[in-house]
């Protein structure tokens, strides 16, 4: 049977990306964040995943504002990185799961979400750089991947409490998988940050906490603030804790134990957090 041997939650910020591309990560601006790494390179070596579910949002990359699917899942046989114009290196693509892919779309649709299948997508700094974090050395990615897009960008969002119900149900389909993969789930972005308007670098270290203390035990807390309450909250990128939410939502009701968790104020524009969740069983 498949095991989800857990949640890597963490911020995406694309200068990450130029930092690692200018070996910038002991420099005292970036350590802070960077080393909060450390124990989840660790626990991804000692676990071994043959495969991760990502939720993320696009930025503009495969969807622009024209055709904004508010769910999208990736079931292409390979995901390309392309240049986004942060003068970001373009990282190796990603081989894709396709029957893995099938299943949870199936089981998507029939548990009535309707959703937007892709069998061509492009993959952004959203989950390049969560991968570039996890594996530093790779020149090839060690392991297959799952995308699902969720709108964070064109109003109106989906809720928090429609993105919690959407990971539960992918949780259900993975834990209906035939197949012996390891996975592990994957939510990115996040947390407070707002990049431009009157209130850009807006960043609320209350409501963050909120987050990283609540999602764990009692993440029914974070579906509590509409769309337009997390913009409030959280800023108007800030919203990208629906992604976190989502991969919360995919671990279901087993009890949980927080195997690391790091909090750092800013990089760049954000409130930069990194979260590994586990099943106790594990
Ligand atoms: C920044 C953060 C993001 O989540 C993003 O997608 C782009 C930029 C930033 O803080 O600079
Ligand atoms: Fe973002």
């Amino acid at each position: 049977m498949a095991q989800i041997i857990g949640s890597y939650f963490t911020s995406h910020v694309p200068s990450i990306g130029a930092a690692i591309a200018r070996d910038l990560q002991k420099e005292a601006y970036w350590s802070p964040f960077f080393d909060g790494l450390i124990p989840v390179r660790r626990w991804l070596s000692e676990q071994q995943p043959d495969v991760a579910v990502v939720f993320y949002n696009d930025h503009g990359l495969n969807f622009f504002l024209d055709t904004l699917p508010t769910f999208a899942v990736g079931a292409a046989e390979t995901y390309a990185n392309a240049d986004e114009g942060w003068g970001l290196p373009v990282q190796p693509s990603f081989t894709g799961h396709r029957n893995l892919s099938w299943h949870i779309i199936e089981n998507l649709v029939a548990d009535e979400f309707d959703i937007t299948m892709c069998q061509q997508m492009n993959v952004d700094h959203a989950v390049v750089v969560p991968f570039q974090l996890a594996y530093p050395q790779a020149s090839v990615w060690p392991l297959r991947i799952v995308p699902i897009a969720i709108n964070t960008v064109q109003h109106p969002l989906p809720s928090a409490r429609r993105c919690l119900a959407l990971g539960r149900a992918v949780g259900k389909a993975l834990r209906s998988w035939p197949g012996s993969e390891r996975i592990v789930v994957m939510g990115t972005g996040g947390l407070s940050h707002q990049l431009e308007g009157e209130r850009a670098g807006h960043i609320n270290n209350a409501y963050d906490l909120f987050c990283l203390n609540n999602i764990k035990d009692n993440p029914g807390a974070l579906t509590h603030h509409s769309a337009l309450d997390l913009v409030e909250l959280a800023g108007t990128q800030g919203v990208e804790i629906l992604n976190w939410i989502a991969a919360r939502g995919a671990l279901g009701d087993a009890p949980l134990r927080q195997q690391s968790r790091n909090y750092h104020i800013p990089i760049s524009n954000t409130a930069a957090a990194t979260l590994v969740l586990e099943p106790i069983g594990n």
